[in-house]
């Protein structure tokens, strides 16, 4: 992930040959959205009528699915991105208030970044790590049976 936030010529030739690159398959739009946001971690408002161009559709088509479709960010994540379960075997076992704790101690909600950076909090459904719940993964690592100390501890360590 390289994090370019503008869109320079390089930028611009990356998006279109990620796009080029699936323009041959059926139902070409999510595949593609998908590639770009794992290469540049988000998928910027400024990239889409490449998109649209390279797989011959209207850029309002391209619009509505990034705007149906809450996976997509657009803007760049924090350095760490912290990702709190939120299926049932989860809630069954905490994840509801650990979920309001990741608020709070963050300090924004879920698909929002901190102010300085440092970290993205997302909600999830389900890791498969269902038997260890309340299940967090923080920075890619998944942690399984914690609480809100342990969240914290885990927050701190990642982003300080
Ligand atoms: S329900 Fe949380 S990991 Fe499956």
């Amino acid at each position: 992930m390289s994090g370019v936030p503008t869109l320079s010529g390089e930028v611009e030739i990356s998006v279109r040959s990620i796009a080029a690159a699936r323009s041959g398959e059926e139902g070409p739009l999510l595949l593609v959205l998908h590639d770009v946001q794992r290469e540049f971690g988000y998928v910027d408002p400024q990239w889409l009528p490449l998109v649209a161009d390279e797989l011959n559709l209207s850029r309002a088509e391209v619009h509505g699915v990034v705007s149906f479709y809450h996976d997509f960010r657009d803007k760049p994540p924090g350095t760490v991105t912290v990702r709190v379960c939120r299926a049932e075997a989860c809630q069954s076992v905490g994840a509801h208030a650990l979920a309001e704790h990741a608020q709070s101690r963050l300090g924004i909600g879920f698909g929002e970044t901190t102010d300085n950076g440092s970290a993205t909090l997302e909600q999830v459904f389900c890791f498969g790590n269902c038997a260890f719940g309340p299940t967090v993964e923080v920075g890619g690592m998944l942690y399984g049976r914690v609480d809100n100390e342990r969240f914290d501890a885990l927050v701190e360590g990642a982003t300080s």
